[in-house]
């Protein structure tokens, strides 16, 4: 039997739909949704990402501003622009694409964003709100799974779930949402001393490590929901220049019950969810002037 697949392409597309609803609906109020994107430096992935971000916006009828520096650009300039951003009440979004070259403090300038503005959700304090499941800003990816599980009707209560992986980005996240959402939780990573028998018990296994086809099927429960939020660009083998995810695709399809595509899984939620967040943060913005 070969799984069911979970399409974030035909998902992405509805709910950007609705977003834009919700975007002209705030606009003709007088207040445009605005995200501000920051890059620093010239890395070639970075770029494609903020370009996608911008373009992402436009079409959902999101006003964007982007902010481009060069590599030696200096923590002051950042802070300076950081805080400028945060005083302009027309603007709701505000991210700082990373990783920022190594000279700067990533956490000196992640903190510095308005918290309310920071629709990436990795403000410390952001963070905090979510370990605790209150209201704040939640990051984008493990955003995007959740929206995800929930569409493919996948049960998370009570679910024994498995995350690879434990970046501030994507692991931890993607780990406290489904601890929110009543899923008995493991996170494992490069150091777990045996992946296969943590990932053979769980129904949900998210897959965030970077490391191409490393989940194969036999690692898998018959019928279990895998997520691949991998993206990695192949250098040799006969797939040499495709994009593959960190699941195996071909093994893991043929015994998993539900399993996400890459491309054209978990990658367009991510840019969703943004537009998602820029957007509840602008309604909120319009809640408390009073619009
Ligand atoms: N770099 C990789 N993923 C992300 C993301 O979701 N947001 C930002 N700002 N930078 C990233």
């Amino acid at each position: 039997m070969t799984a069911r697949i979970i399409d974030g392409n035909a998902l992405s597309a509805r709910v950007r739909g609705e977003i834009a609803e919700r975007a002209a609906a705030l606009t003709a109020r007088g207040v445009q949704p605005c995200l501000a994107v920051i890059l620093v430096g010239g890395d070639p992935a970075s770029a494609v990402y903020v370009r996608n971000k911008v373009a992402g916006c436009e079409k959902a009828g999101i006003r964007s501003l982007r902010f481009d520096y060069p590599q030696d650009a200096s923590q002051q300039e950042v802070m300076a622009r950081l805080a400028e951003l945060n005083a302009d009440p027309s603007v709701h979004g505000i991210l700082v694409q990373l990783p920022l070259p190594a000279h700067l403090d990533e956490t000196a300038v992640l903190e510095a964003i308005d918290i309310r503005k920071d629709v990436d959700g990795f403000h410390a304090e952001n963070v905090g709100l979510l370990s605790q499941n209150r209201e704040g800003f939640v990051p984008c990816t493990p955003n995007g799974v959740m929206k995800m599980l929930e569409t493919a009707e996948v049960p998370v209560q009570g679910a024994e779930a498995v995350v690879i992986g434990r970046s501030n980005i994507v692991g931890k996240p993607m780990a406290m949402l489904l601890t929110n959402a009543g899923a008995t939780v493991t996170v494992c990573h490069s150091k777990t001393r045996d992946l296969a028998f943590h990932t053979r018990r769980a129904d949900i296994v998210v897959a965030a490590i970077g490391k191409p086809r490393f989940v194969t099927g036999d690692m898998i429960k018959p019928g279990a929901t895998v997520i691949d939020v991998g993206i990695n660009r192949l250098d040799s083998g006969p797939d040499a220049g495709k994009l593959c995810g960190d699941v195996d695709f071909a093994s893991a399809v043929e015994v998993a019950g539900a399993i996400t595509p890459v491309p054209g899984g978990v990658g367009p939620m991510t840019i969703t969810m943004l537009l998602e967040n820029t957007v509840v943060s602008a309604e909120r913005a319009a809640r408390d002037a009073g619009k």
